[in-house]
């Protein structure tokens, strides 16, 4: 099956997960604790991050003695939190940014305060009540399980008084673990999850789920009995609903571990517990075997099925799926204090246990966003959020999300004592330096990397459903495989050790295909026969896809469709999103005004958007930033409009103005650049005509007519001129003509001033005279010239053109006739240019008969224009003295342009035809 095919049912592969706890996220109501109406404000940090999907911890009533693993109430929220009115509208608020939910099914236990429990020690024994829980006078049974939580319990029994007996745990002994063989149990488990499925959640994760059933003479754990009941589970939600998740919690080896795949048919999703102190072994062993060898001991799994993989989560960094030795060695390496050990794992965040090493911080999320399987991030783990043992249990990674550096870390307004855990405050995590807002304000910060690493994957399906290959290089320091899907490999080499490596690697299958490194698109040089050499920076890694050199034929995409009511919708939540990340970069690229096609864009943002009313037309008229993963952010302007599908003049409008396709109050058609809507072009006229002001929010488009005024006259005709410019232009019935600025600037600009100063001050009449133009500014910021209006100038095309032209007939003629060095004085040197009067005749003649005098009108022009210009008083246009240090730096930036376009010849050189190839 293809990709797209099973896009909605198989989500799950290509999603990221963000596990977070609504307590820990943002308090809104300044109790100290987080709670959904915070969730809610937060949602747009979660979209802009990049992830797909939320994993919530547990939120139900609870006396929160496992952090609400110890359900008192299956149907209901800890109020604390909110209530189930508000969590439907997180699901949706979630759902209308394209993010899932999954939440906890916590069913191998309950809290002992839960009514069930409550009412079974009271009930008889053997009644169907008391049989909720697992019962017995004597503590022999069972006694090959062995127990989880070494640091606080010495049993899997616990003696009630009110009962008379003993009841069976494999967590705290206040969790009860519930009786899989009472079929009322298994009966309240599917309530319980229809329920939550009803309410919108996409699906959960099975906690503790290998503990359900138990049976003598066994360690009570992946019992068939077991896997029955999940198929049965599967089969419910198979029956009722459709594309929800199962992910189970098995923390076992992997051939225990794929039983809860079954045949497809019992969890869709099971985290793989044993690759993850793997993957922590092998960067500090610097080698690849930990994790070649557990993924080579990982059997397949059906193919609709997922592994979900982790760096760390709100759990202790377990160490049960490892051996002693190994365990011995990550306690050695990972734990520089014994209170960071806490039952069979170490208690730390991903950023204290690397050491706050940017470098490996990155070298393990590269790592977990390229294996097999589906990546979970823990919350603030994406900035690196420190860790504090001294909490007790595992509180020292649960403590609040830091967003500032405000008090609380702007997490809560609460006096400090009365968080529900305090912030981080240890001198190298402080939250007054590791938090949102400082990250966000830095393009290189660690949050800034992980959305580039996560909006990376999200490109390329191959890493949530390719299978994986390992390469085999004799340098064990060097991990490398490929991930192929479909037509698409992608290559992944990581150095694992802290010093600089080379590495070759047997690509011969691949020769004659080019490896492109993903975040840059640069290409390497192209893969022969031979092993190919790759140098690794210490702890560096790449990411390529291994592609043909001929340049891909980018697919004809369709149009995306945009959910709107009206075209001011555009700027609101979801839509504003997709309109930003899926619909302007797309469009921009395929432009001819867009400057930023050999870069590649990370985001494109609406920064400034002001509606505008003109006849029965609305538009939107925006300023866009456009960044980049290399280069300097840039603005352009593009305005927006909508045509119908029935309007007659859509026909005409060509594919090239299309963003989108959209239904504004249910009439179909399209989203389109609005410089294709006669009736935009005749607005911008109106503009400057009427000297009008819109202003909307904190935004004024203003119209400025010039001093020799537009006479008062009938709408003009108008018509948009289709040339290959980096503006655009509009014509007034062929009598004015408006340059439509797409690339802007928020400072002066310098063809407004100079054509405005030199038709208002100086009458120079060889420029086309200044008639208007708009600006557009947003309060307390510069203004940015939107257009500008000028005389229209009867011409046959313009000087650039016309020499070109000029050039390209003399070179045929010229080659035609023989070399060209024939024309050339012997003397003379091609980079130094020849006077007229060294020109031939036969030269002159094959340039034409106007060329030379049009040149030298073309040289007086400009010489006057620069008279005209110097003669200002104005400080503008005063000559700058043309020092030795100004001279050194037109030099400089000279220089660095060369470079510029060497670079990018080379960089795209194995796409050109071959016959261009050697010449470039
Ligand atoms: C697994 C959860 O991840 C952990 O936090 C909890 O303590 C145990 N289940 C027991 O509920
Ligand atoms: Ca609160």
């Amino acid at each position: 099956m293809k990709y797209s095919e099973n896009k909605e049912t198989l989500w799950y592969k290509d999603a990221i997960i963000y596990e977070v706890h609504i307590k820990s996220f943002y308090d809104s109501n300044g109790d100290g604790i987080g709670d959904l109406e915070g969730f809610l404000q937060k949602l747009d940090y979660l979209q802009d991050l990049g992830i797909t999907t939320i994993w919530l911890l547990p939120f139900y009533p609870s006396p929160l003695r496992d952090d609400g693993y110890d359900i008192a109430d299956y149907y209901s929220l800890n109020p604390d939190y909110g209530n189930i009115s508000l969590f439907k509208k997180l699901i949706r608020e979630a759902h209308a940014r394209d993010l899932k939910v999954i939440t906890e099914l916590v069913i191998n236990h309950t809290s002992d305060q839960h009514p069930w429990f409550q009412r079974a020690r009271k009930a008889t024994v053997g009644s169907p009540e008391r049989n909720y829980y697992v019962w017995i006078d004597h503590t022999d049974k069972y006694k090959e399980a062995w127990i989880i939580f070494t640091d606080t319990e010495t049993s899997n029994w616990s003696w009630d008084e009110e009962a008379q007996m003993y009841y069976w745990h494999r967590f705290f002994s206040h969790q009860p673990d519930l009786n899989f063989d009472n079929p009322l149990v298994q009966q309240e488990v599917l309530n319980i999850l229809h329920f939550w499925l009803e309410t919108g959640v996409d699906g959960f994760r099975l906690d503790a789920v290998p503990y359900l059933f138990e049976r003598e003479d066994t360690n009570c754990e992946n019992l068939p009995e077991t896997h029955q009941f999940l198929k049965k589970l599967r089969r419910y939600v198979d029956d009722h609903f459709e594309n929800k998740l199962l992910l189970a919690e098995a923390n076992m080896w992997p051939e225990d571990s794929v039983a809860y795949f079954g045949d497809g048919d019992e969890c869709h999703m099971n985290f793989h517990f044993p690759i993850m102190p793997r993957m922590f072994m092998a960067v500090k062993m610097e080698n690849r075997y930990p994790i070649t060898d557990i993924i080579d001991q990982t059997p397949d799994i059906p193919s609709d099925c997922q592994w979900a993989i982790f760096l760390r989560n709100h759990d202790e960094l377990t160490l049960e799926m490892v051996t002693d030795e190994e365990r011995d060695y990550m306690y050695r390496v990972y734990t520089k204090e014994a209170r960071a050990k806490i039952n069979v794992g170490i208690r730390h965040r991903l950023a204290p246990l690397l050491e706050n090493n940017r470098s490996l911080i990155e070298l393990m999320n590269v790592l977990l966003f390229s294996l097999p399987g589906t990546p979970v991030i823990y919350y603030g783990d994406e900035i690196g959020m420190g860790d504090n043992f001294y909490l007790g249990d595992r509180d020292g990674v649960r403590t609040p999300m830091q967003w500032n550096s405000n008090k609380n870390a702007g997490f809560s307004t609460a006096n400090p004592h009365k968080l529900y855990l305090p912030v981080i405050i240890d001198p190298e995590y402080r939250y007054e330096n590791i938090n949102v807002e400082n990250q966000q304000r830095n393009p290189s910060s660690l949050l800034w990397w992980m959305k580039r690493l996560i909006s990376m994957r999200k490109k390329y399906p191959a890493f949530g459903r390719g299978d994986i290959e390992f390469l085999t290089p004799s340098n064990a320091k060097i991990l490398a495989f490929t991930r192929t899907y479909n037509e698409d490999t992608l290559l992944i080499i990581a150095n694992l050790s802290r010093f600089p490596q080379a590495v070759e690697l047997d690509l011969e299958k691949y020769a004659g295909l080019v490896p492109v490194e993903l975040f840059s698109r640069n290409p390497f040089p192209p893969i022969k026969e031979a092993p190919y050499l790759f140098t690794l920076a210490s702890n560096g890694y790449f990411w390529f896809s291994i592609e043909s050199a001929k340049e891909k034929v980018p697919s004809e995409m369709p149009l995306i469709h945009l959910e709107v009511e009206n075209l001011e919708n555009l700027l609101e939540g979801n839509i504003r999103n997709k309109l930003e990340s899926l619909v302007l970069p797309h469009y921009l690229l395929g432009t001819r005004w867009f400057g930023g096609k050999g870069q590649t864009i990370q985001s494109v943002h609406l920064s400034t958007s002001i509606p505008i009313r003109f006849k029965s037309q609305i538009f939107l008229l925006n300023s866009l930033r456009v960044i980049y993963n290399d280069y300097m952010p840039e603005d352009y302007i593009l305005p927006l409009g909508f045509v119908s599908a029935d309007d007659k003049d859509s026909q005409t409008i060509p594919l090239k103005a299309k963003l989108a396709t959209i239904d504004p109050e249910g009439i179909p058609g399209w989203l389109i650049d609005a410089v294709y809507s006669s009736e935009f072009r005749s607005f911008l006229f109106r503009m400057i005509q009427d000297s009008s002001i819109i202003r909307y929010k904190s935004i004024e488009l203003k119209g400025d007519q010039s001093q020799n005024m537009i006479p008062d006259q009938q709408e003009p005709k108008n018509r948009l001129m289709d040339t290959d410019q980096s503006n655009t232009s509009i014509i007034y019935d062929e009598k004015y003509f408006l340059k439509l600025y797409r690339k802007i600037d928020a400072i002066i600009n310098p063809d407004l001033e100079i054509v405005r100063f030199l038709s208002e001050e100086k009458n120079f009449e060889n420029v086309p005279e200044y008639k208007g133009s708009i600006h557009l500014q947003e309060k307390g910021q510069q203004p940015m010239v939107v257009a500008m209006l000028q005389r229209m100038v009867e011409n046959q095309g313009e000087a650039f053109g016309f020499t070109k032209d000029m050039i390209e007939r003399f070179l045929d003629n010229a080659m035609s006739q023989g070399d060209l060095k024939h024309f050339w004085p012997e003397e003379k040197s091609l980079t130094i240019p020849l006077t007229d009067e060294e020109l031939t005749d036969e030269v002159n003649e094959l340039l034409g008969p106007q060329a030379l005098s049009l040149m030298a009108l073309l040289g007086q022009r400009t010489a006057e224009m620069h008279l005209a210009l110097t003669s200002s008083t104005q400080p503008e246009f005063q000559p700058e003295y043309f020092s030795k240090h100004y001279q050194r730096s037109l030099y400089s930036s000279l220089r660095s342009l060369n470079r510029t376009a060497m670079d990018n010849l080379k960089r795209i050189l194995h796409y050109l035809p071959e016959e261009l190839n050697h010449r470039a």
